[in-house]
């Protein structure tokens, strides 16, 4: 049974910095790290300290503000280009999670209007994106969890908890709203080569007293042969108009595993995920990360015959996806025609 501990924030902001928590040394170190530029939080977001696409969009709309404090009061003249030259750093963080380019469109879009405190209002704004993200997660977790009622055992990828979002988190959100109502059997994959299941799904499911169990990447079909599971819950880091999913790298590899097995797919987002821009997958940006994380030291030298191939993301299919669950209602067998209805209460 749950606690009613306050899911941790990867993100606070303290009036002049933000306080990012430094992701790649959890679960044995909690270390916050305090940004005031634009700068610092776009090498943060590079490197992972902060990562998962809400929590990603959130801190550029904070990177933004921090720019616009440390420009608009040293250079009154020039503050303007100097903001958009940051907006642009930002903007080259990564390229995958499409909620960073949704959150400095917003940032710019208010920056393109007369303001009277420019500061305030930069400050105002990504305020109020980081709690919208968190009231869309409790919503998305009731939603998610009716669908789950009556299921015996789940499995999650990755990371999508309060530390990949605002707070309290997309599928891990509902992973806590269902162990509210019901017993769950959770089991959740390592998620290489950054372990964000192993460690940080891990970490979080324990501070709150949820049970679940850590299964290696390549053990996720023998799991579902086994009927342990009914379903898989995942995050997002892009959805396009027609419900393709980006999200992290073994998604596909699930969704495929799990048409197999009569497993079905959940896919946990808020609309701020969705790139109306975009139909088909096969446009998405996949970021390749550095084959350094992925090889082993020895093979880490000069004139090593051994390299990698180190996508980070890949695209589920909208046909292999059971429900798109957003903070705007479900959307089941995702298609271009019933993802509609979620774009036109967009704001
Ligand atoms: O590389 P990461 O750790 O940023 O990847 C994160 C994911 O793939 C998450 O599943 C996704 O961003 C959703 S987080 C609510």
């Amino acid at each position: 049974m749950t606690s009613a501990i306050t899911p941790v924030q990867a993100l606070q902001w303290t009036g002049t910095h933000l306080a990012v928590l430094d992701q790649r040394l959890l679960p044995e170190q909690l270390v916050y790290k305090n940004y005031n530029n634009a700068k610092g939080v776009a090498d943060a977001i590079t490197t992972m300290q902060v990562r998962g696409a809400p929590a990603i969009g959130i801190a550029a709309a904070y990177g933004v503000a921090l720019a616009v404090f440390q420009h608009y009061q040293h250079s009154p003249k020039e503050w303007q280009q100097k903001v958009a030259e940051d907006i642009a750093l930002l903007a080259s963080s990564r390229p995958t999670a499409v909620n960073l380019f949704w959150a400095l469109e917003l940032m710019t879009t208010l920056l393109a209007q007369p303001l009277n405190d420019p500061i305030e209002a930069t400050i105002t704004l990504a305020k109020k994106i980081h709690s919208d993200d968190i009231a869309a997660n409790l919503t998305m977790g009731e939603l998610g969890a009716d669908l789950l009622t009556g299921a015996k055992g789940l499995m999650t990828h990755c990371n999508a908890g309060a530390l990949a979002t605002g707070g309290y988190g997309t599928a891990l959100g509902v992973i806590r709203s269902i162990c509210l109502r019901q017993a769950m059997t959770i089991y959740m994959g390592e998620t290489r080569p950054w372990l964000q299941g192993a460690r940080l799904t891990a970490w979080e499911l324990a501070q709150e007293g949820i049970p679940a169990s850590l299964i290696a990447d390549s053990a996720a079909a023998w799991l579902m042969k086994s009927g342990a599971i009914e379903w898989i819950v995942v995050g997002a880091d892009r959805i396009t108009a027609r419900g393709d999913v980006a999200n992290k790298i073994g998604t596909y590899s699930l969704a495929v595993l799990a048409k197999q097995h009569g497993v079905k797919l959940m896919v946990v987002a808020p609309t701020s995920t969705i790139d109306w821009s975009i139909e088909n997958g096969e446009a998405i940006a996949i970021e390749q990360r550095s084959a350094h994380e992925l090889l082993p030291n020895y093979y880490q030298h000069e004139g090593s015959f051994i390299t990698a191939w180190n996508p980070v993301f890949d695209v589920t299919p909208a046909e292999l996806i059971t429900a798109i669950v957003t903070e705007r209602g479900v959307v089941l067998n995702p298609t271009l025609q019933s993802l509609q209805g979620l774009k036109n209460e967009i704001l």
